[in-house]
């Protein structure tokens, strides 16, 4: 690919897995302007691309990534992060309609935690580690850290990592549900790429539905985000792989979905 700091590949069986690596090994994968719009850039290639059902995000043994660039932000002042919309592209990340499955190895920090948490699952190799550190060097955790702990683990774990900076295990990360699996380190990707492959089996029409309900919930109230899913339940009616589906466990054969 024509990408410097990024590797992209198509992984698994039927080609269907979309595989991005952070490629930046002297600065432990640290995210600068550059590697986030080459990411964002392949997630949203990736997202239209009609072979791919699922996406797996990975950096190396030693880093997922060690954060948000120290050295490229450390003279920004306040006005030229607003006249340059510091951070905005991240969002890219978290806008991608498809399954994106973070596979993290090694330091996940700061900016690095954070990416894993945009992404909709998060499997960790056992040396992995997870911390929001910003507080160390003077800023507060600024692409969802603050906001995306204290929704999925609850205020004192949220409070505790962004007031402390200390760093968390994966078996800790998973205790408290940061993570859904560890592995050992080595059995890490392709572990991952085959929940992306089980992921990309399915109907993506439908596995688009059910990440948006899922989103929902970390967005509204109760009663709107089942208000919300039961719609979604109703349309997926409107599918010939709903039609698909059910013909299939009915005739008790595997389904042949045609993303319509
Ligand atoms: C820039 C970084 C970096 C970072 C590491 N490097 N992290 N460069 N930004 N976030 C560089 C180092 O400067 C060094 O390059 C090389 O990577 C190797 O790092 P070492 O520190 O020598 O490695 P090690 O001793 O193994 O320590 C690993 C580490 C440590 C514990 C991960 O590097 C570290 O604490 N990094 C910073 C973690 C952090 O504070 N992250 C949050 C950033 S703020 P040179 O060339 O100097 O040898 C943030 C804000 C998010 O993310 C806001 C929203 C995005």
């Amino acid at each position: 690919s024509s990408y410097q700091h990024i590797l992209t590949e198509k992984k698994g069986a039927k080609q269907n897995v979309a595989l991005i690596t952070l490629n930046r090994p002297k600065a432990l994968n640290a995210l600068c302007d550059a590697l986030v719009t080459e990411l964002g850039d392949a997630v949203e290639k990736f997202d239209r691309d009609e072979s791919i059902g699922a996406v797996v995000i990975t950096g190396s043994e030693k880093a997922f990534a060690a954060g948000a660039d120290i050295k490229e932000m450390q003279n920004t002042t306040f006005s030229s992060n607003i006249r340059l919309r510091l951070l905005e592209h991240w969002s890219k990340i978290s806008q991608c309609k498809k399954p994106i499955i973070a596979a993290v190895n090694g330091f996940a920090l700061g900016g690095g935690c954070e990416l894993a948490m945009m992404c909709d699952i998060i499997y960790a190799g056992d040396k992995a580690n997870f911390g929001q550190p910003e507080i160390l060097i003077g800023v507060v955790p600024g692409a969802g850290g603050t906001q995306r702990i204290a929704r999925s683990c609850g205020k004192s774990k949220a409070m505790e990592m962004c007031l402390t900076g200390n760093r968390i295990t994966a078996a800790e990360a998973e205790k408290m549900g940061l993570v859904s699996k560890v592995f050992p380190a080595g059995e890490l990707l392709s572990e991952a790429i085959k929940l992306g492959e089980k992921i990309a089996s399915q109907s993506p029409l439908i596995a688009q539905l059910a990440k948006e309900c899922v989103n929902v919930a970390f967005e509204t109230s109760l009663q709107e985000g089942l208000r919300f899913e039961k719609k979604m339940f109703y349309a997926a009616f409107a599918t010939e792989d709903q039609k698909e589906g059910m013909k299939a466990f009915v005739e008790k054969r595997a389904p042949n979905f045609k993303n319509n």
